[in-house]
C-alpha cells in the first residue's frame, strides 16, 4: 500500500454505473484513505422508511420521521458497512425495492440535512483523510474538498456495467440490458432534477469519461490526481 501523509480530502461525485464505487473504494485502499459511500446512506435510510411502512412517495412522512433510524458506516475500504439501528443493512439496501425507492426519498430536504451532517462529521474524523463518493459530495456536503473528481460515462456503457454487476448478484439469471438503461437514465434523471442539491458537476471537478476506459485504468488516473493534490497541498504547508 502507498501512503499519503497530510490528511485529505477527496470528492468523488457522478451517476451509476461509471465505476463510482469500485473506483473509490479501490483509490482508498491503495493511498490508505478511509472510504464512504454516501449512496449506501440513502439506500439505508430508504430501506428503514420501507419497513415502516412509510409512503416514499410522501415527502412530509417521510420528512417527519427523517430523524430516526441510527445509520452507522464503517469506513474501511476493504470492508465497508452499514448498520440500521444496529442491523446490518448491506444486502437489503442491494435489493430492486429500495433502488426504485431511494430518489424518492433522497430528494427530501430534511432526509438529505440528516444525512449531509453524518457525512461531514465522518470526513472530519478521518484522520488519515477519506475518498467519499456520492452525487452532491463536491457541490454541498464537501465544497472545501482538496480533490474534486466527476466520472462520467456513456448511458450504454452504463447500462451494461449495471447489468454486469446485477447478473454478478443474481447468478445464472438473464439481465434485461434494455430495462436496466431505462431505469438508470430514469434514475439519474430524477437525482440532477430534484431541488435539493442536485447530481451535479461542481466548477471546480476533474471530469473523468470512463466509457472507453478500463476500471484499472479510470482507478490509476485518480490514484495519480489525489497524489499530485497531496504533493501541492504539502508544498503549499509550511513544514
Ligand atoms: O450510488 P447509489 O446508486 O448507491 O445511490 C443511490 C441513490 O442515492 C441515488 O439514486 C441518489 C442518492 N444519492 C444522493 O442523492 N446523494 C448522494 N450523495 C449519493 C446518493
Amino acid at each position: 500500500m502507498e501512503s499519503v501523509s497530510a490528511a485529505v480530502i477527496v470528492a468523488i461525485d457522478g451517476p451509476s454505473g461509471t465505476g463510482k464505487s469500485s473506483t473509490s473504494r479501490a483509490v482508498a485502499a491503495k493511498l490508505g484513505l478511509s472510504y464512504l459511500d454516501t449512496g449506501a446512506q440513502y439506500r439505508a435510510i430508504t430501506w428503514w422508511m420501507l419497513g415502516q411502512s412509510v409512503d416514499v412517495n410522501d415527502p412530509q412522512a417521510v420528512a417527519a420521521l427523517a430523524g430516526r433510524p441510527a445509520i452507522v458506516s464503517g469506513t474501511d475500504p476493504s470492508a465497508p458497512t452499514i448498520t440500521v439501528d444496529g442491523q446490518d443493512a448491506s444486502g437489503p439496501i442491494r435489493t430492486q425495492e429500495v433502488t426504485s425507492a431511494v430518489s424518492a426519498v433522497s430528494a427530501v430536504p430534511e432526509v438529505r440535512a440528516r444525512i449531509t451532517e453524518l457525512q461531514r462529521r465522518i470526513a472530519a474524523e478521518a484522520s488519515y483523510g477519506i475518498v467519499v463518493e456520492g452525487r452532491d459530495i463536491g457541490t454541498t456536503v464537501l465544497p472545501d474538498a482538496d480533490l474534486k473528481v466527476f466520472l462520467t460515462a456513456s448511458p450504454e456503457a452504463r447500462a451494461s456495467r449495471r447489468g454486469g454487476e446485477l447478473k454478478a448478484r443474481a447468478g445464472s439469471g438473464t439481465v434485461d440490458l434494455a430495462a436496466t438503461r431505462a431505469a438508470l437514465v430514469q434514475r439519474d434523471a430524477a437525482d440532477s432534477s430534484r431541488k435539493a442539491s442536485p447530481l451535479k458537476r461542481a466548477e471546480d471537478a476533474v471530469e473523468v469519461d470512463t466509457t472507453e476506459l478500463s476500471l484499472e485504468q479510470v482507478i490509476e488516473c485518480v490514484v495519480t490526481l489525489v497524489e499530485n493534490t497531496v504533493a501541492e497541498k504539502a508544498q503549499r504547508t509550511p513544514s
